[in-house]
């Protein structure tokens, strides 16, 4: 790579950075971080590029989901457990679906710094730094919670290693309970209200899992079930302390995830991000959102993948269910012309954020629904493939978003409203937002063979 090294990005303009107070203490947390073993490995990555690969000519389908932030408080069996419950059951249903390979990716193992649109936060007349994620710094308003501590990053890295150990064993142990069949009870889906051919679907789907329960015990091929991990790649100094050169390959891997991301926010051009993720041999996201100029998408991909390897720029699109229309297709045809290797993939959340009257942050279900639905059909008028999806969920039965058959309501938003950032999907709501994909890929695919 040319004119590059692990640190070329802190002679460019950084967005996002982070004040901390005492360069000292953050070198030395720095040199610890940088001796540390990494928490993914280049096999692994290189794996992902290949499925990823597949993605981009439309033969896999990437499900990307988790927290918008991880929490260390978040770090335990249960929810862990129930993180990959949620992404597995969903990955299953997109399986049936759309009959192809799903790569699942969660937003875990490193989602610890946050982006904001406001760097500062002012409550009864006192202003603060804003809260940026558990790596950085404390949601509590106090001068001392928002202060940014260099050791944070350090429990950062011990709270993702112990996650992706969890998460490696409860892969190799072939999660036994998922396949209870009360576990895959969908009678909280309100069908009333729906039409014939999506009940029939909802049925056909019950039984063809129910099916591979007692035909396979355990679903296909558990064994080698594989969730690889990703976050955005905010706080460069945390990324370049785990980038490396490794034995036998000749590029810079960026071992503090499979798939790291570059945020709406800084993926500016002449910025240290875009400068950063352009030396790295991972698979990189980019998000997209409604301010990309078709030129300058073009451009942003040249940098990052410059050989137009397949498999290595997954575009993740966010502009929201009104603006859609308006924006995509141009993109679109923009990469195409240029001939460029690009997975698709709509993130329908964090262009749908409204504020209540109340002031909760939420999404409603019907404009995350409704962007996805969008996305599939601009992408079947152009000739490319959706290649896969971003969601902000959680396997737990919180109160953020409203909508979908059984969700909350304004009202009822407060009821278990958790999250310090953006809302997710609940565990319902995630499901049901599959199964409504899922049918539209179905029919979509019997369309085709018509
Ligand atoms: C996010 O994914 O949590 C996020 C901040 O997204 P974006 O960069 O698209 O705004
Ligand atoms: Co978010």
């Amino acid at each position: 790579m040319k004119n590059w090294t692990p640190d070329s990005w802190k002679t460019k303009k950084i967005k996002q950075g982070f004040p901390y107070e005492d360069q000292a203490e953050l070198d030395e947390v720095l040199v610890k971080l940088k001796s540390l073993p990494p928490l993914v490995t280049s096999w692994e990555v290189e794996t992902l590029k290949k499925e990823l690969a597949m993605a981009a000519e439309g033969k896999a389908f990437l499900l990307q989901g988790g927290d918008c932030s991880e929490t260390f408080a978040g770090c335990t069996s249960a929810q862990i457990a129930s993180k990959l419950k949620i992404l597995l059951k969903m990955s299953l249903i997109l399986t049936y679906g759309c009959q192809k390979k799903i790569i699942r990716v969660g937003r875990f193992c490193g989602q610890y710094a946050k982006p904001r649109s406001k760097e500062w936060e002012t409550r009864d007349g006192v202003t603060l730094p804003a809260y940026r994620g558990n790596m950085i710094n404390h949601p509590e308003f106090s001068p001392e919670a928002r202060r940014c501590d260099p050791k944070l990053l350090l429990d950062g890295y011990w709270h993702s290693a112990m996650t992706m150990n969890f998460i490696r064993g409860l892969v190799d142990g072939g999660f036994a309970d998922m396949y209870h069949p009360e576990l895959w009870d969908l009678d909280f889906l309100d069908l009333t209200q729906q039409n014939e051919d999506y009940k029939k679907f909802i049925n056909t789907i019950s039984d063809a899992i129910r099916f591979m329960e007692i035909t396979v015990g355990r679903i296909s091929d558990l064994k080698r079930t594989t969730f690889y991990c990703s976050h955005e790649g905010l706080h460069l100094d945390y990324e370049q302390a785990q980038t490396r050169l490794v034995p036998r390959r000749p590029q810079f891997y960026d071992l503090t995830a499979h798939m790291p991301w570059i945020g709406d926010r800084t993926r500016n051009i002449d910025g240290g991000h875009v400068e950063f993720f352009r030396g790295i041999a991972n698979p990189v996201g980019m998000k997209v959102g409604p301010t990309m100029e078709p030129n300058e998408l073009v451009d942003l991909i040249k940098i990052l993948n410059p050989e137009n390897e397949p498999g290595k720029v997954v575009l993740i699109h966010r502009f929201g269910a009104n603006k859609i229309q308006d924006k995509l297709p141009q993109l679109i045809e923009a990469v195409k012309a240029a001939n460029l290797s690009v997975v698709w993939t709509c993130d329908p959340m964090h262009g749908n954020t409204i504020t209540t009257n109340a002031g909760v942050k939420t999404r409603y279900f019907e404009d995350i629904l409704g962007e996805l639905r969008l996305a599939f059909v601009i992408h079947h008028c152009e000739g490319t493939h959706l290649g896969g999806v971003h969601f902000e969920l959680t396997g737990e039965n919180v109160t953020e978003c409203i909508g979908g058959s059984c969700g909350p309501t304004e009202e009822e938003l407060g009821n278990d409203y958790q999250t310090d950032v953006d809302p997710r999907l609940n565990y319902e709501q995630s499901i049901e937002m599959c199964l409504q994909i899922a049918q539209y890929m179905n029919q979509a695919r019997s369309h085709a063979k018509e």
